[in-house]
């Protein structure tokens, strides 16, 4: 019975619970370059996360766009053509790469 009094009071104080002031909520804007390649990128990669979660990642190697490319594809079963695949690596590298291959 004490437990469900507790819980009881804990609900009803959460429906009154305020902040005062303001709430700011940061805002994040992500640089995205249009460039070749990049419509391959909104149609296999956007469609589950944001842009925010690859350039996150900083300036990086072909080799480690091609392994997160690939990653979305065992891993989460994204459904990206081999084609495709190696475009959004060569968009990604070309735009967010670090200028070295391995
Ligand atoms: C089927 C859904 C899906 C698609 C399509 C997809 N991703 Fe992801 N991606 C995920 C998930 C799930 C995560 C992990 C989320 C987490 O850890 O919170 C992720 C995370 C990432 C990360 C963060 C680093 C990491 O290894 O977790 C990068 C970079 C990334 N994706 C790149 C891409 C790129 C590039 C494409 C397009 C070629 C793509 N994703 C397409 C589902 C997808």
């Amino acid at each position: 019975m004490k437990k469900l009094l507790l819980i009881a009071i804990l609900f009803v104080g959460s429906l009154f619970a305020q902040v005062k002031g303001d709430v700011e909520v940061p805002y994040i804007s992500y640089q995205i370059k249009m460039g070749k390649g990049f419509d391959a990128v909104q149609a296999n990669c956007l469609m589950c996360h944001s842009f925010g979660y690859i350039i996150n990642q900083g300036p990086q190697s072909r080799d480690f766009w091609a392994k997160k490319t690939e990653k979305m594809v065992t891993h989460f079963k994204a459904p990206i053509t081999k084609e495709d695949a190696e475009i959004v690596t060569d968009y990604l590298f070309k735009y967010y790469g670090n200028g070295k291959i391995k």
